[in-house]
């Protein structure tokens, strides 16, 4: 579908060069070594100069920055070079002597990220095929491989939340997954539907769920590859539609909710990475899927619902809908599961936007090492989070009269209040357990640099980092 081949001597089609920082060009003649020079800031990470050269072969080169030559600046060198070309032409791209694999990791992301397209189907006709020319190949499949696994999972997660609400619905997105694992060997997929969420008193995911004609499903899928230590659960926030319900959201607020399952589209694909590369760690993807909807049977501002874990929660805003579907399954995971690390990934509140901006995640953590990992994950692999506090004092902003708590407080600090929801269901596990709120990086409006318009698939890349880097094989 799309790939990548080495090579040793040129091909034809359009040459992508490479410059530096500091302007010096990988490859090419003086030609074309004079036209760069005087280009405006030639080697700056993601610049793109084109040479075309009529009736000569080849006919057009590009050059392409990489600025500090760090991972990041070749992957924005590949997102800048296949922008800069036509997908009908081949892309063959020359690489300096002796780049490190990392350099090669980059490109192929950046490449790969940035030439996505949603075909209107999971894994439609597209391609990116480039040639890279080398000398040295020493190391590199590896490199590749990471790369391709990295962005096969982000297409994936793109694709998901792309998909019109008309089509995905609770039981499609678990059926998408089914099938997904079903080609890898060694993932265990449990679909329970509303009659086992009923009977295992799953209370805020039906009543999120019922006032919907697609009713809820709660996916859970499990990699438990031979000698794992260690067990990591993830949890997405898996909404395929998210009108507010009768605490309904205005026009503008609404008409971009299907992206509202991003995190379960993130954490399911990065499971899916996860067994393609082998990981040596046990993971536990769970997705509560439900469609937030308008309707006689949806569940009112003002109801007491039970959780999973038996606690109340008094429901005055039934856009707040997210937290309930994560409470129950959090206090699942922990009770039932015994996991090492939780960590969750929901399009939460617009609250994460407003404190942040477009392309920043929020973080939260009580545990120092779990955030530091994740933050570095986030920055080898380009995604941007930052960490707020889960400010106990605010706590009491969740009172309620008649129940345990309150799911919709109005006194500010949205983001952060519903991260301290959420850390009421962790029980002993609350300092092992990191939430991003991802609503905003879920969606970019424009192409920007490894970003396709639309969907993001945020979170793939950076849970695929911390799960490669932070848990090797232990004996
Ligand atoms: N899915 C939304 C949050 C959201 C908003 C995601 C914008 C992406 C972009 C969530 O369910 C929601 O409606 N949150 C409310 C919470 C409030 C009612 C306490 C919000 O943020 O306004
Ligand atoms: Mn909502
Ligand atoms: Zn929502």
């Amino acid at each position: 579908m799309f790939g990548i081949r080495l090579v040793d001597s040129a091909q034809v089609g359009t040459r992508v060069l490479v410059a530096n920082g500091s302007g010096v060009l990988a490859g090419g003649d003086d030609e074309i070594a004079a036209l760069h020079r005087g280009a405006d800031d030639p080697g700056r990470a993601g610049a793109v100069l084109l040479l075309p050269r009529p009736l000569r072969t080849p006919e057009k080169f590009v050059i392409v920055g990489v600025g500090a030559a760090d991972e990041a600046g070749w992957r924005a060198a590949g997102a800048a070079a296949v922008r800069a070309v036509p997908a009908s032409e081949p892309l063959h791209v020359v690489l300096p002597a002796d780049v490190p694999p990392t350099a090669v990791r980059g490109l192929a992301e950046g490449l790969w990220l940035a030439g996505y397209r949603f075909s209107g189907a999971v894994d439609g006709p597209r391609s990116v095929e480039v040639t890279i020319q080398t000398d040295t190949f020493d190391g590199y499949a590896e490199s590749l491989e990471a790369a391709r696994v990295t962005a096969a999972a982000t297409w994936l997660a793109r694709d998901l939340t792309n998909m019109p609400p008309s089509v995905k619905n609770p039981a499609w997105f678990a059926d998408q997954i089914v099938t997904e694992a079903a080609t890898r060997p060694g993932l265990e997929v449990t679909v329970r539907e509303p009659d086992r969420l009923k009977a295992e008193g799953f209370g805020g995911l039906l009543a999120v769920g019922g006032g919907s004609a697609s009713p809820p499903r709660l996916l859970e899928m499990a990699w438990r590859p031979e000698g794992a230590t260690r067990h990591v659960v993830l949890v997405g926030k898996g909404i395929t539609f998210d009108t507010g319900g009768i605490s309904i959201k205005p026009r503008e607020g609404m008409k971009l909710m299907k992206k509202d399952m991003g995190g379960a589209a993130a954490i399911v694909a990065a499971t899916l990475g996860a067994a393609d590369l082998g990981l040596p760690v046990r993971i536990t993807a769970l997705a509560p899927l439900a469609e937030n909807a308008v309707s006689g049977s949806a569940y009112r501002p003002g109801d007491v619902i039970t959780q999973w874990d038996g606690s109340t929660t008094e429901t005055t805003n039934s856009d707040a809908e997210g937290r309930l579907v994560l409470a129950d399954v959090l206090a699942y995971a922990v009770a039932e599961l015994n996991p090492d690390v939780v960590i969750d990934l929901a399009t939460l509140t617009g609250a994460n936007a407003v404190a942040l901006g477009k392309r920043t995640a929020a973080l939260y953590s009580h545990d120092d090492s779990l955030a530091a990992e994740l933050e570095a994950a986030g920055r080898a692999a380009g995604e941007q989070m930052w960490r707020l506090p889960l400010a106990a004092d605010y706590t009491e902003y969740l009172h309620s009269d008649i129940a345990d708590r309150h799911s919709s407080p109005t006194l500010g600090a949205g983001s952060v209040v519903a991260a301290l929801f959420l850390s009421e269901f962790l029980g002993d596990r609350v300092d092992h357990w990191a939430h991003l709120d991802m609503s905003a990086p879920a969606w970019s409006d424009a192409h920007h640099a490894d970003l396709t318009k639309g969907a993001t698939g945020w979170g793939v890349r950076t849970l695929l980092r911390y799960l490669t880097t932070n848990h090797p094989t232990q004996t």
